[in-house]
């Protein structure tokens, strides 16, 4: 499926009932051939309003980490979320609105190709890396996928809520930064 008719179609979506609350499906933004591919959890209000992903206050965080390890979302990576519609009150995704919808990021990341996955926060790790994926001991560590490396760091949202985390964080983006170096 190409790009042009999986974005169609799941502008179109109706496989789970948050179609019915939303105000725009939000499907991904970024370069299409990047290396390097971010997944958060979901859409919140900000994103819902705007059609794209992270620009709310985390999403301001998540651009300023970036930036420090030389990577713009304009440029050279490409983010998505595990559902691609706002959950009502930013509850957490639930199992059967992922089960309905990861078949939109699969595709993407197929198309994508990255080298790299980065999960942002726990739904998305325990989502792509593992269930009993555990942020607090395993963010910054490296796991296989298939022929992909993919970790987490902690989600920018964590970040804003507990400040205490952002060493953590910075150690995690130069592990991905040298990872990102030997992908060259
Ligand atoms: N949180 C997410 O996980 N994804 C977004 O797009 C915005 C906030």
């Amino acid at each position: 499926m190409s790009w042009e008719t999986l974005k169609k179609e799941c502008m179109d979506c109706r496989r789970c009932p948050l179609w019915e609350t939303r105000t725009n499906v939000v499907f991904g933004v970024g370069n299409e051939q990047a290396k390097v591919m971010f997944v958060g959890e979901g859409p919140g209000e900000n994103e819902d309003l705007q059609g794209e992903p992270f620009v709310g206050r985390a999403g301001k965080l998540l651009d300023d980490m970036l930036k420090i390890i030389g990577l713009d979302r304009h440029e050279n990576i490409y983010i998505a979320n595990i559902v691609k519609c706002r959950p009502p009150k930013n509850r957490d995704p639930l199992g059967t609105e992922q089960d309905a919808c990861i078949g939109w990021l699969e595709r993407q990341i197929e198309l994508v190709d990255p080298r790299l996955i980065v999960c942002l926060g726990r739904i998305a790790a325990m989502r792509l890396i593992k269930p009993d994926f555990r942020i607090t001991k395993e963010h910054g560590q490296w796991f296989d996928l298939g022929n992909r490396k993919i970790m987490a760091l902690y989600h920018p949202a964590a970040l804003l809520r507990d400040p205490s985390k952002r060493p953590e964080t910075f150690v995690d983006l130069k592990a991905l930064q040298r990872e990102i170096e030997n992908c060259k």
